[in-house]
């Protein structure tokens, strides 16, 4: 007897988005500037010139976005609180207005039966805590907690899952280390590894607040991902290059030390840095209170990660793996993004060998080249191509037994793509920015059978 192809009973279907990206509302009610908003000011910084100031104007226009996500079917939302609407100078004096927008939405999602998933930093630090160090400065993780502390008294009532940090790959390594990203700074890897453990540490702290202040909690992360594709599957020596490309760290003088995985789930989950960052940069541990990496382990309820491509690999007699060339007229997305839905599965067996979590996939998506038709419909058909394709990817690992939770697609409308602007549209929902017209888009609908059929619409 073939099992039938569907997904897990309880699995979670649902879009997410990120409060800079789609809220818009940059100075209403008191909300103070982040990070973003003056990112933006600094001429060449953005494509165009576009700003966070409106983008899709979500803090106004929410009840219309929840009857959208209704009519798509939509199990769940995950969007992210922007810390400077709570706490416009980044700590001290609360701003109720902003908290307020928050548990209207949270409200409007529940009577919706829409399930809130709220990540709590999605990359937009308060402006006044980055004049202060950002994430260079070791008091960020006192003040992440605090922030933490407001956000769960109130709205821990109503929302039971919990994402602290987004990617903390991207946000350190293009912020801190690359420069594209807010803050736009370009510091050696000893900074950058400082950074990098202040999140860590903020998370430490955070944990122990969500589980005391939310009843029933499930809390975890949701890190960018570099993810190694074995080019033979069959081949068990490609498989374990492709294993640790995954799950070990590289140390390259010229390697962009900061997109490896290891650096969060090791010292969240095991408590631990890899070897590699003490014979390395043995300051960085000298430096460290012993006692920071038992706050920084905590116990997590799920695995979350983003997936949108990987590198594909073989096995090298000199090196433990090796990066396949980009071959002629490979498909890729607008973005330049390759298609890689394989990543998907090995990713999922990856991480679940490793860290035994359930797995939430956070993000994965596309942007493509959407417009409105004249016939008023948008036809994304490389979107409903590619999410069958990297759908029925993740459906592989279930069938294997791996524990899956749940997909979140990226992203629910098209929004802000950071330093990219507006021009990258990622939307199940088109936006017209000029009228804030949105309009479903094919792969909306699409979706709704998906997710109506528990994915048995996926089958080939
Ligand atoms: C991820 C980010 C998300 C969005 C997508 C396209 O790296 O987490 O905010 O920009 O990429």
């Amino acid at each position: 007897m073939t099992t039938p192809f569907r997904f897990p009973d309880r699995f979670v279907w649902g879009a997410a988005t990120a409060a800079a990206q789609i809220e818009g509302g940059a100075t209403a009610d008191g909300r103070g500037p982040s990070i973003w908003d003056d990112f933006c000011r600094q001429p060449g910084r953005i494509l165009s010139g576009d700003t966070t100031a409106t983008a899709c104007d979500f803090y106004h226009r929410w009840p219309e976005d929840i009857a959208l996500m209704k009519q798509i079917g939509l199990h769940a939302f995950r969007f992210s609180v922007s810390w400077s609407r709570i706490l416009p100078e980044g700590t001290g004096s609360i701003n109720q207005a902003g908290l307020d927008f928050y548990s209207r939405l949270v409200d409007g999602l529940l009577e919706a039966g829409i399930r809130p998933y709220l990540t709590l930093y999605h990359w937009d630090l308060p402006q006044a805590l980055q004049v202060r160090g950002g994430w260079l400065n070791r008091e960020i993780a006192c003040h992440f907690a605090d922030y933490t502390d407001r956000v769960t008294s109130h709205l821990g009532d109503r929302v039971k899952d919990w994402i602290t940090f987004n990617e903390p790959q991207i946000f350190i390594g293009l912020g801190y280390s690359e420069g594209s990203h807010a803050p736009g700074l370009k510091l050696p890897h000893l900074e950058t590894m400082r950074a990098v453990h202040h999140v860590n540490l903020a998370h430490g702290r955070a944990v122990p607040i969500i589980r005391q202040r939310v009843k029933d909690s499930q809390i975890g992360f949701a890190i960018a991902t570099k993810i190694g594709i074995p080019a033979q599957p069959d081949d068990p020596a490609c498989v374990e290059a492709a294993r640790r490309l995954t799950l070990e760290p590289e140390w390259q003088p010229d390697h962009d030390l900061w997109l490896d995985n290891v650096w969060w789930p090791e010292p969240m989950i095991h408590g631990r840095y890899p070897d590699v960052l003490g014979q390395n940069l043995p300051a960085f541990l000298d430096a460290l209170p012993a006692s920071d990496l038992v706050e920084i382990q905590q116990p997590l309820d799920f695995f979350g990660f983003n997936y949108y491509f990987g590198r594909i690999v073989e096995s090298a007699v000199d090196r433990p793996w090796k990066v396949l060339p980009e071959r002629p007229g490979e498909p890729r997305t607008l973005t330049g993004w390759p298609l890689h839905p394989e990543g998907m599965y090995w990713a999922s067996r990856f991480f679940h060998e490793r860290y035994r979590l359930p797995l939430y996939v956070f993000e994965n998506g596309l942007s493509s080249m959407d417009w409105v038709a004249l016939d008023g419909r948008v036809h994304d058909a490389q979107r409903i191509d590619f999410l069958t394709r990297y759908l029925r990817q993740l459906h592989r690992a279930h069938a294997e037994g791996i524990p899956l939770a749940g997909y979140f697609h990226w992203s629910l409308l098209d929004n802000f793509e950071w330093s990219r602007g507006y021009r990258e549209r990622f939307g199940l929902i088109h936006v017209d920015y000029a009228t804030q017209v949105r309009t479903l888009k094919d792969s909306a609908r699409w979706l709704s059978e998906v997710i109506r059929s528990n994915g048995t619409f996926l089958q080939p």
